[in-house]
């Protein structure tokens, strides 16, 4: 599967890169062609270093390019970029492509990690990219609940869930095998799209006990 990850040459990006590597052609966006295949490159060494030879690939081009080629799209920008990316890239998508976000609307404040779209009244990260997509029902929020940390180091072994919200069921099915493929990571669907605020708003409540609690990077497990 061709996997495109816009904004791939973040923290976020790197671990997914890293993760899907060895199954999949991966393409790592940039606003700057350059940036992504230099990412690229690195991710790649690193990849040959920890696995070995692998079936997949990590390539790297601008966003745009990325937007157009691939079959699985992951969102890893900023909240504040939504609009600027989202109105230029998704729509170039195919019909058939599955668009994840895994953005947080969060800001640091001086009470601690705050929801960005509470203090601000405005959209939830899901809200705001279904705006820019013909097939809103092919967006898929997920990840919000993973640290990068966790991710970028494909030898770290992980035990994990991550929450999944979204309208369509086959969309649904694709993340869920993406996640399934990341050893320790077990998918926990919520429900349709329009619950994706109860997911993104568990990242600063995660980042609060991690800085009140002196807790590295962590995570959420259903027991
Ligand atoms: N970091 C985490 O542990 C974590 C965990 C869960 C969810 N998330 C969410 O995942 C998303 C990605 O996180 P991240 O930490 O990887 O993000 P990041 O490193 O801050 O940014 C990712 C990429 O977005 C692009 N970007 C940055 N500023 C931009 C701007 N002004 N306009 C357009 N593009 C811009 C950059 O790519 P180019 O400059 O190459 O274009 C950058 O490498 C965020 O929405 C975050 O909330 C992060």
């Amino acid at each position: 599967m061709k996997i495109g990850i816009i904004g791939g040459t973040g923290g976020m990006g790197k671990g997914f890169a890293l993760r899907w590597c060895k199954k999949h052609e991966i393409i790592i966006g940039s606003r700057d062609a350059e940036r992504a295949i230099s990412a690229a490159n690195e991710y790649s060494d690193l990849a040959k270093d920890t696995y070995g030879n692998v079936d997949g690939k990590i390539l790297g081009r601008d966003n745009i390019s990325v937007a157009k080629e691939s079959q699985v799209l992951i969102l890893a920008i900023p909240y504040p970029n939504i609009d600027s990316i989202c109105s230029q890239l998704l729509p170039e998508i195919s019909n058939e492509c599955v668009v994840i976000s895994p953005i947080v609307p969060m800001t640091k404040t001086d009470v601690g990690f705050e929801c960005i779209s509470i203090k601000e009244n405005k959209p939830f990260s899901h809200q705001a990219v279904e705006k820019y997509m013909n097939d809103k029902t092919k967006l898929v929020s997920a990840f919000h609940v993973i640290s990068e940390k966790k991710l970028i180091n494909p030898t770290l072994s992980l035990d994990y869930d991550i929450f999944v919200v979204g309208d369509d069921m086959n969309s649904v099915k694709v993340v869920n095998d993406l996640i399934n493929e990341i050893e320790g990571l077990r998918p926990i669907y919520l429900g349709g799209g329009k619950l994706s605020y109860l997911v993104e708003m568990c990242t600063p409540l995660l980042l609060n006990a991690m800085i009140r609690n002196k807790m590295k990077n962590p995570g959420i497990k259903i027991i």
